[in-house]
């Protein structure tokens, strides 16, 4: 749904019929004040959504960055998660009202179970249907559900997931999970989508790049949006966070998509959630 060629102008539809920017701001690892400065630079060239997490402990600064980079609360999309150590039914209540408290807002756009830990995650998610029900938050989701997560929790759940955000990029194509997704109405964000830089000088990403004249930073989010994924690529420099928004006024043919496609080699930036009975 292209309306313009700004960060926030790509909206996707979640299953609920909330919108979200298909382009978001990652930032894991910009703990505490270190996330403050990248949330108003991305704010201020056209993002209106940030990903955070309790783990990230960076709540505080982003809400902040949000409240003082002058742009009314209600334009920006903010996920927050439901850390691994909080998860179970009234913990994870907790959690999320200690999230609001630190962000300093009312509502969340979107939380997720951050992780599909044993045990906890089905009582965690009730958590999350009860927050939305409520209309404490706009949407509810998890994060590093496989197919077999996905299918255990659609047995249990009431409302069903709007978002799994999972790791993705051409070096780590998860189709088969992509594809699970599609078809249950589940939008896939991907998380890691420039794989954390690890691959950026592969000769096949540099060719295309440059023959878009583009970076290959910009290829690999372009591959992801192209997928009908929402996208979160982190970044604590402002020319870099300028550069990963420009991704709207140019597309990548089949042919091009075909061969980032092979670049697949499983590389991982993160635990695989598989692991998790
Ligand atoms: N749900 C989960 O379990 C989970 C797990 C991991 C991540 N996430 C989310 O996904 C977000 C993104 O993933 P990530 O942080 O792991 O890594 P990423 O976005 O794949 O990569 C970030 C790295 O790429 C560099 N970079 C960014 N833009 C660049 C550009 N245009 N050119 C060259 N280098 C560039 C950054 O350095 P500079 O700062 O120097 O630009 C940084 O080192 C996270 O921040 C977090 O919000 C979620």
């Amino acid at each position: 749904m292209v309306k313009g060629h700004g960060a926030s102008d790509v909206m996707l539809r979640l299953n609920n019929g909330v919108e979200v920017p298909a382009l978001g701001l990652g930032t894991y690892k910009l703990v505490g004040e270190a996330a403050y400065a990248p949330v108003r630079a991305a704010l201020g060239c056209g993002y209106r959504h940030i990903d955070t997490a309790s783990f990230y402990e960076n709540e505080e600064a982003v809400g902040r960055a949000v409240r003082e980079s002058g742009v009314p609360r209600e334009e920006v999309f903010i996920t927050s998660k439901v850390w691994n150590t909080e998860q179970g039914f009234e913990e994870t209540l907790n959690a999320f009202d200690r999230t609001l408290q630190r962000l300093g807002m009312d509502h969340l756009d979107l939380y997720l179970v951050h992780w599909p830990v044993p045990g906890k995650r089905l009582e965690t998610y009730r958590a999350l249907e009860r927050l939305y029900e409520e209309g404490r938050v706009r949407a509810i989701g998890v994060s590093n559900f496989t197919v077999r997560h996905l299918e255990e929790l659609y047995g249990a759940c009431q409302v069903m997931p709007a978002v799994n955000q999972v790791e993705m990029s051409p070096f780590l194509y998860q189709k088969e999970l992509l594809e699970h997704c599609r078809g249950r109405n589940v939008l896939v964000t991907a998380f890691s989508p420039l794989a954390r830089g690890q691959a950026l000088g592969d000769p096949v990403l540099a060719e295309v790049a440059a023959r878009h004249r583009r970076s290959p930073a910009q290829v690999m989010i372009r591959w992801c949006l192209q997928k009908g994924m929402a996208v979160i690529p982190r970044s604590a420099d402002p020319t870099h966070i300028k550069e990963n928004a420009d991704v709207f006024d140019f597309s990548l043919a089949e042919e091009d998509m075909a061969r980032l496609d092979l670049l697949h080699t499983g590389l991982r930036t993160t635990t695989d959630p598989d692991i998790y009975e």
